[in-house]
């Protein structure tokens, strides 16, 4: 990755206004010393989103999204951290110099090129074999599938054709080795056979990044025979679980939701029908990684899964997937049909836009779904399913949400509101119930800043870097016990080294922090160290205390991570040190 000097992208922060920035895409109101408005990230009525002219940060203390210009843009508008770089300097008018690249990155980057030019290579290989005399079968069955001419352009379809080697020795020709050609998953290579073309007799699928990038294809067998849908492996540049398929136009649209399909077909025909807000995940379940890349556009996700059982599943595991990573879901219903290429070439688009009016609210289609499960005229069994229902209904955790939803319940199956809601609440102070497990805490975890999905020692890190950035005399106290090396979580430590740094000499620059890293996730997290509520953990009583408190908790975590990390344990020389090391601090740090 190119990069700019830490003054250039420090030069081009400084020359953007955040409220200015964000004002263009949310509508903000002063109040007090900040800004206002509707939280991007997340869907929510009122606004808990706050954009700071001092600190030249947004916080959202819903979703708590957090970061500065950058980390808005690459969030918000999808870039990469040299593309918001570029934008922003365009915009104050800042010329960039040359970016550097050092001789890895640029080996790398080559790299990806490579494997890159290869897939495009074969997508045109494959487009013109389409409209070749051999690609007839091909161009028949998309014919077949009333696809048009302009709509098998626009995503690039094509045919391989019934050879084994035709196209591996077509890109050869080209200057491509064989070790790039089945790098990039479009050749395979035996001992026996030698290098061959993976895909042949299909009708062929490019699948594109976000920024329309060819990285793999899925091609479909011409006819009966397994597997109906033959995908290019994982490569270097093609991660399943990363890409969308559509994506790359779906981004573009100006639908205010996405269309979050099964299926290639599922997509193509509601494009060609209007829909240019469609995608599907690839050949694998929904997940928490194309779930996060989804939020940062803030739009709605509408589910257009089969209406059979495995589409049913697969929606409710779609489901959780956003509700775990904070977003909301609802699911169109395609009924009479199967999924939307059968839907619209029944009923039309018209049609198909009122189910997406339509479409039913994600908790609402879990509940009627799981209340086939149980049968009413039995006592038992109803009570066991209003049970079931105010569990799921703890995992609102806004009072004024859960108040709905509980309202909505009760009167869509006949519960008795009041009981209903004593219930969710017994169940709430109980804590018995945990939020449902998705195999996506990862990606939610990063983006919430809740004690509980950090770990604890994690935790008292970030409390005493926001502390200290709130209250930078705090640190002359204490300068002389605590490091940046005590900082053991790799990005608070990073945070760390450049925070204390900067008190040694004055101020902390929290928005200008946050340029130290590169990926808007890591960014989201630095961020947080300047937004964890204080006010939350201590009264102003128990500050002084607690303070002394998060600082021995610090240092004590940070003795037990060396003990943990060094080879056989520490000495015992080492550990009576440390020993003497945290009594002394007991000491001299008094509350
Ligand atoms: P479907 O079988 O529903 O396919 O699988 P489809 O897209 O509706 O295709 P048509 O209409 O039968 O031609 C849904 C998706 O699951 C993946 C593909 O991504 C497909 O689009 N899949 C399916 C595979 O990866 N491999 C398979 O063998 C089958
Ligand atoms: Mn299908």
């Amino acid at each position: 990755m190119p990069y700019y000097s830490d003054e250039t992208i420090e030069q081009v922060r400084q020359s953007t206004d955040i409220v200015q920035l964000i004002s263009g895409f949310v509508n903000l109101k002063r109040k007090g010393s900040n800004y206002f408005g509707l939280c991007p990230f997340h869907n929510e009525k009122t606004s808990s989103f706050s954009v700071s002219e001092n600190k030249q940060m947004y916080y959202c203390f819903g979703c708590h999204a957090t970061g500065n210009v950058y980390t808005f843009l690459m969030k918000h508008e999808n870039m990469s951290f040299m593309e918001a770089v570029q934008y922003l300097a365009e915009k104050a008018g800042i010329k960039l110099p040359q970016a550097d690249e050092s001789e890895e990155a640029k080996r790398i980057r080559g790299r990806r090129e490579r494997l890159y030019l290869v897939n495009t290579e074969a997508a045109k290989y494959f487009y013109k074999a389409l409209r070749s005399p051999q690609g007839e079968l091909g161009l028949k069955y998309f014919k077949g599938r009333e696809l048009s001419e302009e709509t098998m352009q626009k995503f690039g379809l094509g045919y391989s054709l019934q050879y084994s080697d035709d196209m591996t020795k077509y890109l050869q020709k080209k200057g491509f080795t064989i070790e790039e050609l089945t790098a990039a998953g479009v050749s395979s290579y035996d001992e026996r056979y030698g290098a061959r073309d993976k895909f042949y007799n299909r009708v062929m699928f490019p699948i594109m990044n976000g920024s329309g990038k060819v990285i793999g294809f899925g091609g479909r067998v011409m006819g009966e025979g397994e597997p109906k849908y033959l995908n290019t492996s994982e490569t270097e540049i093609f991660e399943k679980r990363k890409n969308l398929f559509g994506l790359n136009l779906a981004r573009s649209s100006r639908a205010r939701n996405f269309i979050l399909c099964e299926g290639y077909m599922d997509v193509i025909s509601l494009h060609q029908a209007g829909f240019d807000q469609a995608m599907a995940s690839l050949g694998t379940a929904f997940t928490s990684d194309q779930a996060m890349i989804l939020k940062r556009f803030g739009r709605e996700v509408l589910l257009a899964y089969d209406s059979d059982g495995a589409g049913v599943n697969a929606a409710l595991r779609a489901l959780s997937i956003l509700r775990a990573c904070g977003m909301s879901g609802r699911v169109i219903n395609m009924q009479p049909y199967k999924d939307p290429d059968e839907f619209i070439k029944n009923l039309g688009a018209e049609e198909y836009e009122e189910r997406l009016k339509k479409a039913e609210n994600g908790f609402m289609f879990e509940v009627r779904i799981l209340r086939k499960d149980y049968d009413f005229s039995d006592p038992a069994s109803k009570t066991a399913f209003y049970n079931e229902v105010a569990k799921k209904l703890c995992v609102f955790e806004e009072e004024m949400e859960r108040e709905n939803y509980i309202e909505a319940v009760s009167e869509e199956y006949g519960i008795p509101k009041e009981a209903l809601k004593k219930q969710v609440i017994s169940l709430v102070l109980k804590g018995g119930v945990k939020l449902p497990e998705t195999g996506a805490e990862n990606a939610a975890g990063r983006h919430t800043a809740q004690p509980r999905s950090e770990d604890n020692d994690k935790y008292a890190q970030r409390v005493l870097l926001t502390w200290l950035s709130e209250e930078p005399q705090k640190y002359k106290g204490i300068s002389e016990f605590i490091s940046a090396d005590d900082f053991t979580d790799p990005i608070y430590h990073k945070v760390a080294v450049r925070m204390l740094h900067d008190m040694e000499e004055g101020q902390p620059n929290p928005a200008a922090i946050i340029n130290m890293f590169e990926d808007a996730d890591e960014q989201q997290q630095a961020g947080q160290v300047f937004h964890t509520k204080l006010d939350a953990i201590v009264t102003d009583e128990e500050k002084e205390k607690a303070f002394r408190d998060i600082v021995l908790k610090v240092k004590q975590e940070r003795f037990d991570h060396d003990n943990k990390a060094a080879e056989g344990g520490l000495s015992l020389e080492e550990k009576l040190a440390q020993k003497r090391l945290m009594e002394d601090l007991r000491r001299r740090i008094r509350p």
